[in-house]
């Protein structure tokens, strides 16, 4: 990479004898919305918090901007203040007897700069996100969006070379949520800054983030851009955590050219499957399990006949308003799909489902 402004290097961590990261490796470049993403306990805020400086790996390294700022092996340990990183904490911790704007100098006041700078770079970041109206209000009675906000304008206002943010919207509620996801992404890209941030909702992951670490039991699972880990993902595990997947149990049968035929175990036929480049088809006879997202599968209501369409019967209708959620009958399977909001009254109909072919990845069975 370019110029990578954090570099981890084989970090594992334990409490006592209990391990919770185990080598965790990667580098982020200047400019990058780096995600941590993954389930509850699999050690996301301890991964921030030796980056802060906030606890300390039990082995590896951490480098900012090539300068190694903790190394267990030569005992380099700088302090989190000298680290120059803002932080932001799931539970906001704005201070309850201070003003906005009060709450938002605190860490200017700390560094002992001058009064005039200091209310100078307050209403600066007040500014950045949209509070210079509630600047003297007390912090604790504005609504939870809003002291998130007085959250960033503190983290923001010493103007730190990287912005570390723990589930920092996972307080609100969701039209709050995804209003304040919308307007951090837009202030990332205005100001062009550095985040690590840290969500287990893979739906603000896959829509904040240039890369994603999926991370599961203190390792890192895969790392990539967003569509790469949700359409290509490399084990079961990253495929299932990202969303919904409608798996089928089958056996490969013949080559044709580069592709395998592969015959469905729920007797609904075949489909073909063709390997993505540098994957090899599995010999002849393998059980594995065809796998595609739903929303791959279209809903079609002329007869099968085509390659990679399969007969079916809708047996349930979710109508969502924006589409309707089908579990189609298919073999001995029920398969659920997403449907045009029409499918509504679709319930009993056979139908075809028609399967993207490169949407389709085999998987061990
Ligand atoms: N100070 C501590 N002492 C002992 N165990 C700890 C400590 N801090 C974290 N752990 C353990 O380390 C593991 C990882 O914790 P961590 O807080 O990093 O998880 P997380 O991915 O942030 O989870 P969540 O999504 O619930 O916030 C957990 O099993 C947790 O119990
Ligand atoms: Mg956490």
């Amino acid at each position: 990479m370019a110029q990578s402004i954090i570099e981890i290097r084989g970090v594992s961590k334990s409490f006592g004898n209990v391990s919770v990261l185990r080598d965790v490796n990667f580098s982020i470049a200047k400019g990058e919305v780096f995600t941590l993403l993954g389930p509850s306990g699999c050690g996301k805020s301890t991964t921030l918090r030796i980056i802060a400086g906030l606890e300390d790996a039990t082995a590896g390294e951490v480098i900012l901007n090539g300068r190694t700022v903790y190394s267990s092996d030569k005992r380099i340990n700088l302090p989190p203040e000298k680290r120059n990183m803002g932080m932001v904490f799931q539970s906001y911790a704005i201070w309850p007897h201070m003003t906005v704007a009060e709450n938002v100098a605190y860490p200017l006041t700390l560094r002992k700069l001058s009064r005039a700078v200091i209310a100078e770079r307050v209403m600066a970041a007040l500014r950045l996100v949209d509070l210079e109206a509630q600047a003297d209000r007390d912090a604790p009675k504005l609504s939870g969006g809003q002291q998130q906000r007085v959250a960033l304008a503190r983290a923001l206002v010493y103007e730190p070379e990287v912005l570390l943010l723990d589930e920092p919207l996972s307080n609100l509620d969701v039209k709050l949520r995804e209003q304040m996801r919308y307007e951090l992404k837009v202030l990332q890209e205005r100001l062009g800054l550095t985040l690590i941030y840290v969500t287990h909702d893979q739906a603000e992951a896959l829509s904040l983030s240039n890369r994603i670490a999926l991370m599961s039991q203190g390792q890192v699972e895969q790392i990539g851009v967003p569509d790469e880990l949700y359409d290509r993902p490399k084990t079961e595990f990253v495929r299932d955590f990202l969303g919904k997947t409608v798996t089928i149990p089958g056996r490969v049968g013949a080559a044709e050219g580069g592709s395998a035929r592969i015959a469905l175990g729920n007797g609904a036929g075949d489909l073909l499957w063709t390997p993505p480049p540098g994957v090899a088809i599995p010999a002849p006879g393998s059980e594995i399990k065809i796998a595609i997202r739903p929303e791959r599968i279209a809903l079609s209501a002329t007869k099968a006949g085509r390659e990679n369409c399969l007969a079916g019967k809708i047996e349930t209708v979710l109508y969502q308003g924006d589409r309707t959620e089908c579990a189609v009958r298919v073999g001995n399977d029920l398969i659920t799909i997403y449907g045009p909001p029409e499918a509504r009254t679709m319930r009993d109909q056979n139908v075809t489902l028609v399967l993207a072919p490169e949407a389709l990845t085999l998987w061990p069975k």
